[in-house]
């Protein structure tokens, strides 16, 4: 077993997440100890700038590298923050972009992680795996969601067929099927457009607790509206950026609505969007269980409960950490990497076969 730390900084823009994980990159063994480091408000003001302008960026663009380096040196306060000697980390950085491979779409597929991982394996003296989705996007698949794989490691005592739902920025799900077929994708928006609409109706970093939503009614036409848009319909393997429904939105008249209603509405789109995925199953999970913050937006938990049909909980109830899930995975990942396992799947991310990929970077190599 390879001792390993893994380090994510999700689409929500709120901090890094650190946790030490042994693993083969097959089993999982220790579960070890887990942390977030929040970004000041400057650092995230200054990545929702970059994020919104990144398709015009140059990779050697000043701005760009300066943020680079504030989020690298974070991850580094991460790992020096878990406390634990480390084989390996397992570092997914930051997305600025992500546009992989659509129909319609002009251009090449792209997704870009921004952080520099040469510089955190010297800081921490430890190797490092990074890189790991555009090896998937570069063969022909979305280059998300990375974490299927993990979660069906951690499925193994589970009941099946059950999905495993992160509310992140954006959400996705994994479908871990009776005979362990894994189906995963993104299914829509989830915390990005409720903190942008909470900083936006209310100068808060995000609804805590849900109390806006709690307070409001979802307005039915403006829902219709945002319900219509194709990538609720369109069949997996796909994949979003952060900004993705960004114009939807704008353009749903939600803007006229009050803070409370505008983010019940945001909140039903959300639930909404994953029920829409639920379709995508060939057989009825017996439970979804949520991860992310938005399992801590009571609105968000209600809804959901009312969209799905089947009982939807916390993954606290299986025992884990939903805080710290994605940050494990990518200490799983990383013991992928350094083993050459496929990190990506046909089923996960239309990979055409099981892919290897990540890149590795230290001291040790
Ligand atoms: N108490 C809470 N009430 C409502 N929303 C919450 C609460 N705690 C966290 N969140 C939401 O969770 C988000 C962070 O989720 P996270 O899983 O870290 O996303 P990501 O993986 O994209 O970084 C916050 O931006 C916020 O929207
Ligand atoms: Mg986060």
């Amino acid at each position: 077993m390879l001792r390993t730390i893994g380090l994510m900084s999700g689409t929500s823009l709120d901090g890094v997440d650190a946790a030490y994980v042994e693993t083969d990159g097959e089993r999982i063994g220790r579960l070890g100890p887990s942390l977030t480091l929040p970004y000041d408000p400057a650092l995230r003001r200054d990545l929702r700038a970059l994020l919104e302008r990144a398709d015009s960026l140059s990779p050697d663009d000043p701005v760009l590298r300066e943020i680079e380096a504030r989020i690298t040196k974070r991850h580094a306060e991460a790992v020096a923050a878990i406390g634990l000697e480390a084989d390996l980390i397992g570092f997914h950085g930051q997305t600025i972009l992500h546009r992989p491979r659509r129909p319609g779409q002009v251009g090449p597929p792209r997704t870009w992680q921004i952080g520099d991982a040469a510089w955190l394996a010297r800081a921490t003296g430890i190797t490092v795996a990074y890189d790991f989705r555009s090896a998937d996007v570069a063969a022909g698949g979305q280059g998300a969601p990375l974490v299927p794989v993990f979660h069906a490691a951690l499925c193994q005592p589970v009941p099946k067929p059950v999905v495993i739902l992160n509310l992140g920025g954006v959400a996705n799900v994994t479908y871990v099927g009776l005979d362990g077929a894994l189906i995963a994708f993104d299914t829509g928006p989830a915390n990005g457009p409720l903190d942008d609409w909470a900083r936006r109706a209310a100068g808060e970093d995000y609804d805590r607790d849900g109390r806006l939503a709690l307070a409001g009614q979802a307005d039915g036409a403006v829902l219709a509206r945002l319900l219509a848009h194709p990538y609720l319909a369109a069949p997996p393997p796909k994949s979003l950026d952060r900004l993705e429904f960004g114009r939807a939105i704008a353009e749903s008249g939600a803007g006229a609505l009050s803070p409370e209603d505008g983010a019940a509405t945001l909140v039903a789109f959300c639930a909404c969007a994953v029920a829409a995925a639920a379709r995508h199953f060939p057989e009825p999970p017996l439970q979804w269980l949520v991860a992310g913050g938005g399992r801590r937006n009571p609105a968000l938990m209600r809804a959901l409960s009312g969209a799905l049909e089947a009982p939807v909980r916390p993954v606290e109830v299986a025992g884990w950490n939903g805080d710290a899930l994605e940050a494990q995975a990518f200490g799983f990942l990383a013991a992928r990497v350094a083993r050459k396992l496929p990190l990506t799947f046909p089923g996960t991310t239309g990979a055409p076969a099981p892919l290897p990929g990540g890149r590795l970077v230290g001291a040790l190599l």
